[in-house]
């Protein structure tokens, strides 16, 4: 983002009051920020105690061995018990849990809590009867339907961290994170629906199967597989297993077992500045205590009435947290969308919303975009009068569609929250709550009570008002990731050894991210300061994508930049040289890449632009500065070149790009 767009923002004087009724009966109110400043342990003590412990913590916090962090110590609890079974116990059995919406028009089906606990149990005889016991990895590629939650849960139940792969993702993304992981068995669907057609996933799981055996000696052992379309699938009878041969047949009892607080829940791979993704670790108490306190307090969650819908896909965090754990634990009654928002019309999701009295809503500010740029009549022709809450996560929100979302889908009454988190930090870290705070557009606010960020140069001192920096966590919190799966050294390095020094040693969480106070002290989040895009509010590493391209045979060398966009946020630009041999590469050699890409890592990842190039600019130390290649994909003048180890080559790129060649 630019100064001047900076400057811009800050400007931004639109204010939003929270409603007088939501006000009035708020589920947290401006006394939680001084409660929590005053005693940090005892509120997040008091947090985990909306969870139902077989075993009650002896110590709240032991961060003695910084930066690995352990929370509620010495307690013992059940992720999916919490989760499911305990509102059966508390008579809720028949409260609708989920109301499931298949992309097909009229493939729906709402599950009980009774019937998610005998549906989570069958799936925690399944897996077991298939050999996975406590500790072992199980991964999830499946399409947006129950089975998806059902089997996280069941996974939850026995004590197999799952790690759930995004559906999209090709089947080479799938063997290198079943690889990691070792994951033993893998859970999936013949294929799922996508824009009105069948969109196959078990063949990518086969290629992964045979990749991970071949390249990396790792066997899976078991391919649970739910048969959603209907479509042709290969079969072996020794791996392969259905779903309703197995899962639909087990007994609908199991007695569930309390683990420790620490005990691994999941892995979530995310993209990093190297092109080898990190398999984030999240625990069990601390992570289900953030999830249900952040899902409560920022969307205002009252369970009996609330019908509550985000719209990401499980394969992400945001699906982890606020359509598995956090609403479950809180026993709310949601949504679950299989489709994409526009089929089979534009207006399916105001459909839905309408349909089911849709109270909450939470998705991303890309999509916004795209309503908007469609017009509010598509809206406009539904009944959006449910809606009270609206929430936004993923990138930063643009004040016009932060406006645009508030009068248009929230009728000028609904606060927006405005939610800034990571796949790290496991939940809600920084956000208005809607009973609160006057929102401003395009401002994530402060940080929820129990949290401390704060804005920091370079150097680690707080920036006053009015100016950027680095966005940090000061204070360890209870959903925090407790490492990278297998790698103790990244997980220091990557999060905690640019402020190694602060807070007495123990250091500080760096987030990655760049911010800006504002005269308020209120934070604007401004976007990544390291080499991670952000398209579509997905996450991709620009080495990532570089690394794919380099795998095709008639590329040298490769950079990626992310350039803004209007409905992407940014989008992914390549830079290529050819090798000598490959000539001009060919009529079809930008097609030919693209496609590349998306066969390499998945679709999210296709550059938008690739552009074949003589030179890279590189420093006289070798690194690519990407800087400058970001001036010429946003059409900008370039930059200072001086650093460059040949000044020249910005013209020769520069040049190549006029010519159109
Ligand atoms: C960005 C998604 C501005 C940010 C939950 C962060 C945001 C990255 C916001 C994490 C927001 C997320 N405002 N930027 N409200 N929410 N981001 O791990 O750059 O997929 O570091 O987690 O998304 O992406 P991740």
């Amino acid at each position: 983002m630019s100064e001047e767009t900076l400057s811009n923002l800050l400007k931004e004087d639109r204010r939003f009051e929270p409603p007088a009724e939501l006000a009035a009966h708020a589920n947290l109110t401006e006394e939680a920020y001084a409660r929590a400043a005053e005693d940090r342990e005892g509120f997040w003590a008091e947090q985990a105690e909306r969870l139902t412990w077989s075993k009650k913590w002896d110590q709240v916090l032991d961060w003695s061995d910084a930066p690995f962090a352990k929370w509620y110590v010495g307690g013992e609890l059940n992720a999916a018990y919490n989760c499911v079974d305990r509102h059966v116990e508390a008579g809720n059995g028949d409260k609708v849990a989920i109301h499931w919406v298949g992309e097909p028009v009229d493939d729906k089906r709402s599950i009980t809590y009774a019937e998610l606990q005998a549906e989570v149990s069958q799936a925690a005889n399944a897996l077991t009867d298939l050999g996975v016991g406590t500790g072992d990895r199980v991964a999830i590629y499946m399409p947006m339907i129950p089975e998806a939650i059902v089997t996280m849960l069941a996974c939850a139940r026995i004590g197999a961290p799952h790690t759930v792969v995004f559906g999209g993702f090709s089947s080479d993304a799938l063997a290198s994170r079943v690889v990691d992981c070792q994951a033993k068995v893998v859970v999936t669907a013949d294929g799922g629906y996508r824009r009105g057609a069948p969109s196959a996933l078990k063949p990518a799981v086969d290629e992964a199967r045979a990749k991970a055996a071949e390249r990396d000696g790792h066997t899976v052992e078991k391919v649970l597989v739910v048969k959603r379309t209907g479509q042709e699938v290969d079969w072996d009878d020794s791996v392969d297993v259905w779903w309703h041969d197995s899962v639909a047949r087990a007994s609908t009892e199991h007695q569930w077992q309390a683990f420790d607080s620490e005990h691994p829940l999941y892995v979530m791979y995310t993209s990093g500045t190297t092109g080898k993704p990190k398999g984030i670790l999240h625990t069990t108490g601390g992570y289900l205590t953030g999830c249900a306190y952040t899902h409560w307090a920022v969307f205002d969650l009252k369970p009996e009435t609330d019908v509550y819908w985000c719209t990401a896909d499980i394969g992400w965090v945001t699906g982890h947290s606020y359509i598995v754990y956090g609403p479950l634990a809180n026993g709310a009654t949601q949504v679950l969308y299989e489709g994409t928002p526009d089929s089979p019309e534009k207006g399916r999701w105001w459909q839905v919303i309408e349909e089911y009295g849709v109270t909450i809503f939470y998705t991303a500010p890309t999509a916004i975009r795209s309503f908007m740029k469609q017009g509010r009549e598509i809206p406009d022709a539904r009944d959006l009068s449910s809606l009270r809450v609206l929430g936004s996560v993923g990138e930063p929100i643009n004040p016009e569609a932060y406006v645009w979302y508030r009068q248009v889908i929230g009728g000028d009454r609904t606060p927006v929250v405005d939610t800034w988190w990571q796949t790290e930090t496991g939940a809600i870290m920084i956000s208005p709550l809607p009973g609160v705070t006057a929102g401003k557009p395009g401002s994530a606010m402060i940080p929820i009570p129990g949290v401390s960020a704060d804005v920091v140069t370079e150097e680690g001192e707080s920036v006053p008002n009015g100016s950027g920096g680095y966005l940090v966590l000061t204070e360890p919190w209870p959903s925090m990731l407790r490492g990278i799966w297998g790698d103790d050294q990244r997980y220091r390095d990557t999060y905690w050894s640019r402020y190694a020094e602060a807070d007495g040693g123990k250091g500080w969480y760096f987030a990655g991210d760049g911010a800006k106070k504002d005269t308020d002290g209120d934070l604007w989040v401004l976007g990544r300061v390291d080499d991670v895009m952000n398209v579509s509010g997905h996450r991709l590493s620009t080495t990532e994508i570089e690394s794919a391209l380099v795998s095709h045979p008639k590329v040298a060398e490769a950079a990626v930049v992310g350039a803004k966009d209007e409905d992407t946020g940014q989008a992914v630009c390549a830079f290529v040289i050819l090798r000598d041999e490959a000539g001009d590469g060919g009529e079809d050699i930008v097609e030919e890449l693209r496609n590349h890409v998306r066969k390499e890592i998945g679709a999210i990842a296709k550059p938008r632009q690739v552009m074949i190039v003589p030179e890279l600019p590189k420093t006289r130390s070798g690194k690519i500065m990407r800087r400058l290649l970001r001036d010429v994909a946003e059409h900008r003048e370039v930059g200072d070149v001086t650093t460059l180890a040949d000044s020249t080559v910005m013209d020769l790129i520069s040049g190549r790009l006029t010519s159109g060649k």
